[in-house]
């Protein structure tokens, strides 16, 4: 049975790339290249770090009641905060309240004395500013996921199905935003019969930050999506991250659990509390799990048969070209599987080409992921210290372990 291992690559100095973990419980989050502001820093017990401490005490909490997404200020010009978060809803419920809550606690490690920082995690995105950003979208790309060794076979197809469902969505999200009960996203489906003759389905979803208008969210998507099109031409899955918005798919749906955040927890006890009180969230929820066991059931042994991978890489951002330590940031996560691989639209990445690297040229960088060369252990892996002879670059090397994959499994004995 080929063996899960999935690597994530980082290109930075490892300090930095340390300095955008945050460390919760015990439990590694990691901020995917965030963007922390370097001028005109807050400096120790001023103002402006008692509202953004004030800030990030209400962020995660106004989000678990609001499901989801929550934006808030604290404080008075000119020392006013301003923030949001939200949960991408391909994450379940536990995940997205664990990442509002590790974003929140963890802006001081991310971005120390940063005014304005900007970064997304594996559940959620966290934004915080001094100047009002709320219902302005910032469409900035800041994170690719992409499902290594998993092309399709009927590209031409694919690009169409995928064009037809990702335009539905978008149209469905922005018409959402006016719908609070719609939360800003939309999920769907199409399916295709590619040149072999094959019946395919496509699942996709768009989200946007609830702060957005139905304009500036299809202004996000839009763009999110000509992302997708262009860096992913036949992969059989792919994601996009904006700080405002975030387009996925996946042909066959294998990788795409949607949950749908449940409604408010019921206000506080009122004078006389109805009985029934426990069963209210019942259809939905139980809807959802069916739906998610299904997702991690399929998916869970299709890992196991083919050994996917996933490769995970950032763009520079190119509105803060000022910050020039976050020039050369990419991450990878890829399987051991040796194999030749192409460059990825160079037009996209300016020059600035990720590149993908063997599982044996990482085992070299890391003397085989020795211990000696271990900065951290976290949750979903641990992290070397590597070189790159060939490149002559220091490395922080993540190894995924098989242990978040296993959760799935253990998720699935239980229910
Ligand atoms: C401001 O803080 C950032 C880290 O958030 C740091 O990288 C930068 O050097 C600081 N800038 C100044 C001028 O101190
Ligand atoms: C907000 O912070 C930035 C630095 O991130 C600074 O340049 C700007 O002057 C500040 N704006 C206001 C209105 O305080
Ligand atoms: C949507 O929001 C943007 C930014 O706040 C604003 O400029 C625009 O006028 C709004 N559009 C509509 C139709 O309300
Ligand atoms: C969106 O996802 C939810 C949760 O998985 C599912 O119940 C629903 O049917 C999906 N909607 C569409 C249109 O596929
Ligand atoms: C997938 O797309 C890449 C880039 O266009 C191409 O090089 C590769 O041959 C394609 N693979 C398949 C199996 O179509
Ligand atoms: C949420 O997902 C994680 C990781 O896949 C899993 O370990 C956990 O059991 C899931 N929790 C629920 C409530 O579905």
């Amino acid at each position: 049975m080929a063996q899960l291992n999935l690597v994530v690559l980082l290109l930075a100095v490892p300090w930095l790339f340390t300095g955008a973990i945050v460390v919760v419980d015990g439990q590694h989050y990691t901020a995917y290249m965030p963007y922390c502001s370097n001028t005109d820093n807050y400096t120790m017990a001023s103002a402006y770090q008692v509202n953004l401490v004030s800030l990030m005490s209400d962020l995660p909490q106004g989000a678990i009641n609001n499901r989801g997404f929550y934006s808030s200020m604290a404080g008075e010009a000119p020392d006013q905060v301003f923030g949001l978060t939200m949960c991408y809803v391909d994450r379940n419920w536990t995940q997205c309240q664990d990442c509002v809550r590790a974003a929140a606690a963890g802006v001081q490690q991310t971005c120390p004395f940063s005014r304005e920082m900007e970064a997304c995690y594996d559940a959620c995105v966290l934004r915080y500013s001094n100047v009002s950003f709320l219902s302005v979208a910032d469409p900035t790309t800041a994170l690719y996921m992409i499902l290594r060794s998993s092309v399709v076979s009927d590209a031409p197809s694919m690009v169409a199905a995928r064009q037809k469902l990702m335009s539905q969505l978008a149209a469905g999200a922005a018409a959402a935003e006016s719908s609070p009960q719609l939360l800003g996203l939309a999920n769907g489906s199409v399916g295709y019969t590619d040149s072999l003759g094959g019946q395919q389905v496509i699942y996709g979803l768009a989200q946007c930050t609830r702060d957005l208008n139905a304009s500036e969210c299809t202004r996000c998507l839009m763009k999110t999506i000509s992302d997708l099109s262009s860096t992913f031409p036949n992969d059989t899955y792919g994601a996009v991250k904006a700080y405002s918005c975030y387009v996925v798919y996946s042909v066959g749906g294998n990788f795409l659990s949607i949950s749908i955040p449940p409604p408010a927890p019921s206000p506080p006890p009122a004078p006389s509390p109805p009985p029934e009180t426990t069963v209210s969230p019942a259809p939905t929820t139980s809807r959802n799990k069916k739906a998610l066991l299904a997702g991690v059931l399929v998916a869970s042994s299709l890992v196991s048969i083919i050994g996917i991978g996933t490769l995970v890489w950032f763009l520079q951002r190119q509105r803060h070209t000022r910050n020039a330590l976050q020039k050369e940031q990419e991450l990878y996560m890829f399987n051991e599987e040796p194999q030749v691989l192409d460059m990825l639209n160079d037009e996209l990445f300016q020059g600035n080409v990720p590149r993908r690297f063997k599982y044996s040229e990482l085992a070299f960088a890391t003397r085989d992921f020795n211990d000696k060369e271990k900065l951290s252990e976290g949750g979903f892996g641990s992290v070397y210290r590597g070189y790159l002879k060939g490149m002559n670059l220091h490395v922080a090397i993540k190894r995924v372990s098989k242990s978040s994959w296993q959760g799935k499994k253990e998720y699935e004995s239980e229910v």
